[in-house]
C-alpha cells in the first residue's frame, strides 16, 4: 500500500503561511496542490514531511529516467565544474555532439536547440513561414488540429486547438487553419479550399487533448498528402518523444520521415531543453539573424541531454516503455474495463489515458492523499506518464491503488467526491 498523506507538512500555521507566501509572491498561473516535494529517487518523491509518493506523471512526461538519476546528476556536476554557458556566438563542442546524436537517431539533417516545447514549435512555425516566403507565398497558413496543444507563447497558443488556452489573448496570431484530428477527409478538403497551406503541424498522439490515438496509418496518409501538396509535415513530439511511446520518436512506429520534429520535456530529464529538428529543404531555411536564443543549446543543457539519450539507449528504455505500457494497459483493462463509468482505456507505451463518463478532477487530490501523483486532462481523462524506468512491482502498486481509487470514485454520488480525499 502507498502511504496516506492528506495535507502538507507541518502545523496548521505553517500550512497557512505556506499558502499566503505562495499567493503573495507567485503569479496565480497554477492551482497548485498543497504539497512540496523535497527529494526524489527513481519513480518516488518525498514531501517535506517525509511522506512518499509514487510519481505516475514524471513532471508531465519530463523525468523519463526518474528522479535524481545518477548519470544525470554526474553530467550536471561535471559540466557545471568546467563550463555552464558561453554563447551561440561561439562553437560549442557538446552541442555539435548532441546535434549529431539526435539527427542520426531521427534521420533528420539539422537541429536548432532551445529551452522548451513552445520555443521548439515557434522555430517550426518560423521554418514553415520562411520556406513559404522563399517559394513566393506571401501569407502562408499551417494546418493544425482540434484538441491539439503546442504551447503558451502567442504563436503556439494560436496553433493550439483549445479555446481555454487562447481566451483573453486575442488578437491571435494569424495563419493557422484548423481541422479535426484523425480526419483525413478534412485535410483533403483543406487542400482543395486553402491554397495558402504550406505545412501540417500535428502531435502523433494528442497528450493534453486526452491521449487521443489516431488510426494506425494516419501519419502515413498525412505524409502522402504532404508529398502530394508540397506541404511540410511537422510533428510535435514534445510529449510523445524521447522513448515514451515505445520508440525513440513516436513517428518511428509508422516508419515515415517527417520534415520537422519538435522535442522538449524528456530531452533534459528536468533540465530545461528543447529542440527543433529538420530535414531536406526545411533544414536549410534558417540562416544567421533569422532565429536565435541566448540559452538554447548551452554546454550544460547539451551535456545533460546527451547523457539522457545515452542512458535511454543503453538501458533500452523505449522497449521498456512499450512493455510496461502494455502491462499497465492490460492490468487496467482487467480491473476497470467492466465498470460502468469507464469509457476507454487507451495509450501507447507509457502514455496512458483512462476516460471516464464524468468530470474526474477530484481524483487528483484523492490520489495525492493516497500517495500517488496522477493528472486529469480534458476534465474526464486520467492521464498517466510514469518514468520509463518503472519496475513491474511499482506498476503493480500503481494499478492496485489507482484502480481502487477509480472504483471508489465511480461508486460515490458525483458531489460527494470533493470530500472523499
Ligand atoms: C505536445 C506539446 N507541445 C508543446 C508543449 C509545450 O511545451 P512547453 O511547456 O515546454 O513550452 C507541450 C506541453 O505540454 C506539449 O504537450
Amino acid at each position: 500500500m502507498l502511504e496516506a498523506v492528506s495535507r502538507p507538512s507541518g502545523t496548521a500555521s505553517s500550512f497557512f503561511g505556506w499558502c499566503s507566501r505562495m499567493s503573495k509572491f507567485l503569479m496565480a498561473t497554477y492551482n497548485r496542490l498543497p504539497v512540496t516535494f523535497a527529494r526524489g529517487e527513481g519513480v518516488w518523491l518525498w514531501d517535506t514531511a517525509g511522506k512518499r509518493y509514487l510519481d505516475a506523471l514524471s513532471g508531465i512526461a519530463v523525468c523519463g529516467l526518474g528522479h535524481a538519476h545518477p548519470a544525470v546528476h554526474q553530467a550536471l556536476c561535471e559540466q557545471a565544474k568546467d563550463l555552464t554557458h558561453t554563447s551561440n556566438l561561439y562553437r560549442i563542442g557538446i552541442q555539435e555532439t548532441l546535434g549529431e546524436t539526435l539527427t542520426t537517431l531521427s534521420g533528420m539533417d539539422k537541429v536548432f536547440f532551445c529551452n522548451s516545447g513552445a520555443e521548439a514549435n515557434e522555430a517550426a512555425i518560423k521554418i514553415a513561414r520562411l520556406h513559404a516566403h522563399n517559394r513566393g507565398i506571401e501569407y502562408p497558413a499551417i494546418l493544425v488540429m482540434e484538441a491539439s496543444f503546442h504551447g503558451r507563447t502567442l504563436a503556439t497558443l494560436s496553433a493550439t486547438g483549445n479555446r481555454k488556452v487562447q481566451a483573453g489573448f486575442e488578437p491571435l496570431v494569424q495563419g493557422f487553419v484548423r481541422v479535426p484530428y484523425d480526419n483525413l477527409g478534412a485535410v483533403e478538403a483543406a487542400a482543395v479550399n486553402r491554397p495558402d497551406v504550406v505545412a501540417v503541424l500535428v502531435e502523433p498522439i494528442q497528450g493534453e487533448g486526452g491521449i487521443n490515438i489516431p488510426a494506425g496509418d494516419y501519419l502515413n496518409r498525412l505524409r502522402e498528402l504532404c508529398d502530394r501538396y508540397d506541404w511540410l509535415l511537422m510533428l510535435d513530439e514534445v510529449q510523445t518523444g524521447m522513448g515514451r511511446t515505445g520508440h525513440f520518436f513516436s513517428f518511428q512506429t509508422n516508419a515515415i520521415q517527417p520534415d520537422v520534429i519538435t522535442l522538449a520535456k524528456g530531452l533534459g530529464n528536468g533540465f530545461p531543453m528543447g529542440a527543433c529538428l529538420a530535414q531536406g529543404v526545411s533544414a536549410q531555411v534558417l540562416g544567421p539573424g533569422t532565429h536565435g536564443t541566448t540559452f538554447g543549446g548551452n554546454p550544460l543543457a547539451c551535456r545533460v541531454a546527451q547523457t539522457v539519450i545515452e542512458t535511454l539507449r543503453r538501458d533500452r528504455l523505449p522497449d521498456r516503455a512499450s512493455r510496461m505500457g502494455d502491462y499497465l494497459r492490460a492490468g487496467f483493462e482487467r480491473t476497470l474495463s467492466n465498470l460502468e463509468g469507464v469509457l476507454a482505456i487507451r495509450g501507447r507505451g507509457l502514455m496512458l489515458g483512462i476516460e471516464l463518463d464524468r468530470p474526474c478532477g477530484d481524483l487528483v487530490p484523492q490520489a495525492l492523499a493516497a500517495g500517488l501523483l496522477i493528472n486529469v486532462t480534458v476534465e474526464r481523462v486520467v492521464r498517466l506518464l510514469p518514468p520509463l524506468i518503472i519496475e513491474q512491482s511499482e506498476a503493480d502498486l500503481l494499478l492496485q491503488e489507482l484502480s481502487s481509487l477509480i472504483r471508489r470514485f465511480l461508486q460515490l454520488p458525483p458531489d460527494s467526491n470533493a470530500a472523499a480525499g
